[in-house]
């Protein structure tokens, strides 16, 4: 197994708050780790730490043998690391189509300049860009509403293609911060599937979901927090029995 993201001893406060102490954890290359625990246990701040939307305190994130830590957002997407956000992140006003193309902007070669001459190079890569939506909005099954208004389509097609614009960007490693949240039964098995497809196209998966079922069935590996520290990690069938985990989840609401 191959370690794709490495967090080592990171911490991050908060005022007095130790919102993470000392985390460390691996996510391996084509896996299906995810994070779960309780409400504030840190998990969406672990996520901006990786992606760069804040800075850490003390430790590392080492990124496919690479230090990130000290890297802008853009730089970090640059080399593969695409999010979702808890709340939808869509625009509203905006095509889906449109939506999932800025996923790509990020690595679009040609500059402000090529985009209002609208130079042959630009154009080329725009088909290019769309190419690819339309491609990932078909295996998300959400093709048929791209010319659709964001604002005019179900929240569950909202989420999808929040998903799907981060696939555009070609990440080699996906953060997808509860994305079953405010979906039904039947709409959350199939974003199950949908997972799975993108994890099988090569993209790995670190994951945050309260849904303990959808957790138990996707992932490969799991790491609990509570309180900001890792409190127990590994395979679901061993998280499933680890008494620690049993403790804190006996009571709760899910
Ligand atoms: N930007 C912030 N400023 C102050 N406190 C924050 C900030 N972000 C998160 N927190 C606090 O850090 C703790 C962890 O929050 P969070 O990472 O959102 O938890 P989770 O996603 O596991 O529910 C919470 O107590 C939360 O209130
Ligand atoms: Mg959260």
């Amino acid at each position: 197994m191959t370690s794709i993201l490495t967090i080592n001893d990171v911490s991050k406060r908060f005022g007095g708050l130790k919102a993470l102490t000392n985390l460390s954890f691996e996510v391996y290359e084509n896996q299906v780790t995810a994070v779960i625990g309780p409400n504030g246990a840190g998990k969406t701040t672990l996520f901006n730490l990786i992606s760069g939307l804040i800075p850490i305190d003390s430790g590392k994130i080492i990124f496919n043998r690479r230090r990130i830590d000290h890297l802008k957002s853009y730089e970090r997407t640059k080399l593969g690391i695409a999010r979702t956000f808890q709340t939808l992140g869509v625009f509203s006003n905006m095509t889906v189509i449109e939506n999932v193309m800025l996923g790509e902007d990020i690595h679009a070669e040609t500059g402000i300049i090529s985009t209002i001459f609208n130079t042959k190079k630009h154009r080329k890569e725009e088909k290019y860009i769309r190419e690819k939506a339309v491609y990932w909005l078909n295996r998300m099954g959400i093709e048929d509403v791209k010319d659709k208004n964001i604002s005019e389509i179900a929240f569950e097609k909202q989420r999808l293609v929040e998903i799907t614009r981060a696939i555009v960007s070609n990440p080699k490693l996906l953060l997808l911060d509860e994305p079953a949240a405010g979906l039904n039964i039947t709409e959350t098995r199939s974003l199950i599937s949908k997972i799975k497809d993108i994890n099988d196209s090569g993209i790995t998966i670190l994951i945050v979901e309260h849904d303990m079922d959808m957790i138990m069935e996707i992932s490969d590996r799991i790491v609990v927090l509570n309180f900001g520290e890792k409190i127990a990690e590994g395979k679901p069938e061993e998280i499933q029995k680890n008494d620690k985990v049993i403790s804190i989840y006996l009571g709760t609401t899910y």
